[in-house]
């Protein structure tokens, strides 16, 4: 198998300053506190945890929407944190972005096949003509007809709202997409059609796919690659078979018996996380999942532990399970 890596995130790092109210002193929230991970050609890496462990906030470094605090950002090689802005120009037109709510990135009084025309207008050369025809090429390919191209983003169903959002994301022909809880705001049967189109466009087109979720149920279904986050920072990563056959983390454990199964044998051995999820502004010290851990020693209350292998897995954990 070849690994073509596209995406290369180093130690990525994005801190925010926070008002504490009244005359408190600002203080600085980790939303992503070191991420390191590679991104392939035509593969799908899963990004899960739950509600504020930076997620999004990762979402937004990579399509450079927000500029890291620290660390290093390549796509194909080139680091995109100290080049110019036209060699950015162009890397942000490879790296596209789909959010869980299509509606609120349409704007109601657009048609959209103007919509759709936009980024062509913007970045091409391209006459009107062309730019024309390309958007209903694109409808097409995402399951819309082309005769809906003069309708409003209120004419269409959530779905096809979010096939349209798939179109625009598509336009400057990206190498990577960053699908944010792409399918989160959509009812089940939809959630399958899109995630089928997603799975037909990556084929069709050789795309890269990082894919936020908290569903483990879908990204069961569509991930390659599993990377796990809590607070911020990535606690293990491996190939989704693997993860979900030997869940090495103990926070993985407790994610993973989280999700309903049909086994009422693997209902019984159900681990119950405990606790809050604690505040990025003032984590604990050593390994932040400590507080909610049934492992946790007295190492585990130092240092934040380092990722390493286990088996075929990547796992930052004194006591992950063999
Ligand atoms: N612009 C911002 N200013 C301050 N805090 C933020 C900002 N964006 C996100 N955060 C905080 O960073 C943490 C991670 O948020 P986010 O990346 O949205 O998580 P997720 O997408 O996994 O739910 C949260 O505690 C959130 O409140
Ligand atoms: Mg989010």
């Amino acid at each position: 198998m070849s690994h073509d890596v596209i995406l290369e995130a180093r130690d990525l790092k994005r801190f925010y300053e926070v008002s504490r109210g009244g005359f408190r002193k600002k203080a600085l929230l980790k939303a992503l506190n070191g991420a390191t991970f590679d991104l392939e050609k035509g593969r799908t890496l899963a990004v899960v945890g739950e509600s504020g462990c930076g997620k999004s906030t990762l979402a937004r470094l990579l399509t450079m929407i927000e500029p890291p605090t620290a660390g290093t950002l390549k796509i194909r090689g080139v680091d995109i944190v100290g080049s110019d802005s036209e060699t950015r120009r162009k890397l942000k037109s490879k790296i596209q972005i789909i959010f869980q709510d299509p509606y609120g990135s349409l704007n109601p009084r657009q048609k959209i096949g103007h919509a759709l025309e936009e980024p062509l207008l913007v970045n091409t050369q391209m006459s009107r003509q062309e730019r024309s025809r390309a958007a209903r090429e694109m409808m097409k390919l995402v399951g819309l007809r082309p005769e809906q191209y003069d309708r409003y983003p209120h004419m269409f169903s959530g779905g096809q709202r979010q096939r349209i959002a798939v179109a625009r994301a598509l336009m400057l022909n990206p190498e990577i997409l960053i699908l944010d809880e792409p399918v989160s705001a959509l009812d089940v049967s939809i959630q399958a059609q899109i995630l089928n189109l997603l799975a037909e466009l990556q084929q069709r087109l050789n795309l890269a796919y990082l894919f936020i979720s908290h569903d483990l149920s879908v990204v069961r279904h569509i991930a390659d690659e599993v990377m796990v986050m809590y607070l911020g920072v990535p606690i293990e990563k491996a190939s989704r078979d693997e993860l979900f056959a030997r869940p090495r983390h103990p926070y993985t454990r407790a994610l993973l018996s989280a999700t309903p199964t049909a086994d009422p044998l693997k209902e019984k051995q159900r681990i119950v996380l405990h606790g809050e999820l604690p505040s990025p502004i003032n984590p604990p010290p050593g390994c932040s999942f400590n507080p909610r851990c049934s492992r946790a020693s007295a190492e585990c209350l130092q240092k934040f532990p380092e990722m390493q292998r286990c088996g075929q897995t990547q796992v930052a954990c004194y006591h992950p399970y063999e």
